[in-house]
């Protein structure tokens, strides 16, 4: 696997979202604790008055909104050149996507090489795309959850590092069923920052192998 920190210095990640930011908040929160050897370098939206640009920006993180017209779903061209450029100003070595609402193409997969995650709201390979958690609903699963994976050329189809189970109720509403994921999620990123930031793991294939 790549060496992406030395175990002791602080992982340097670069957060990407395009809503409300509550992963990136759990994701400071486990800092702020020091249960987390990471430090976010920056943050940045495709959404200009997405709220995570202020919480980063509370944090005194560096946090600027880029924009990614001309295109509507993915992030190409130009655009994910100055996502690029951005990041690497700021030193990122992994690049975290916490709700950031495009796909993300092989030019960021080629600068952070086996250095950018995800967060799902299922438990993948189960309903990936969107509103994951309607798609659990719609389909009487019983149980799903979420998964942070690697992010390769596919739709959420990355090497998975952890995931989380959550039951499905009978009474659950999409809302209900996706404010009890978000619960499980702010526990799975960062816990999975935080084998990153320890080089506690190891890529076999599609397996995600944690050492301890
Ligand atoms: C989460 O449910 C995540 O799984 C999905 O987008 C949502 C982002 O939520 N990819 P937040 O902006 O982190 O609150």
């Amino acid at each position: 696997m790549n060496s992406i920190a030395n175990g002791t210095e602080p992982l340097r990640v670069a957060v990407l979202g395009s809503g409300k930011g509550s992963n990136c908040q759990s994701i400071f929160d486990a800092i702020d604790a020091q249960q987390l050897n990471v430090r976010v370098v920056c943050v940045a939206s495709d959404v200009e008055d997405a709220f995570i640009l202020q919480r980063a920006a509370e944090h005194k993180i560096p946090a600027q909104f880029i924009s990614a017209l001309p295109f509507k779903t993915k992030l190409d061209g130009k655009a994910e050149e100055a996502y690029i450029a951005y990041m690497r100003s700021h030193g990122a070595q992994v690049v975290a996507l916490a709700g950031f609402m495009r796909i993300i193409k092989p030019g960021l997969l080629a600068a952070f090489p086996r250095a950018v995650i995800n967060i799902h709201p299922s438990l993948l390979p189960a309903f990936p795309g969107l509103e994951a958690w309607k798609q659990a609903l719609d389909y009487g699963v019983k149980v799903t959850g979420c998964t942070v994976h690697f992010v390769d050329a596919g739709m959420d189809t990355g090497p998975v590092i952890v995931q989380k189970s959550v039951p499905v109720l009978d009474d659950d509403t999409p809302q209900t069923l996706h404010a009890r994921i978000q619960v499980q999620e702010h526990i799975a990123y960062p816990e999975a920052l935080s084998v990153i930031a320890a080089r506690a793991i190891r890529i076999d294939g599609r397996k995600v192998l944690i050492a301890g």
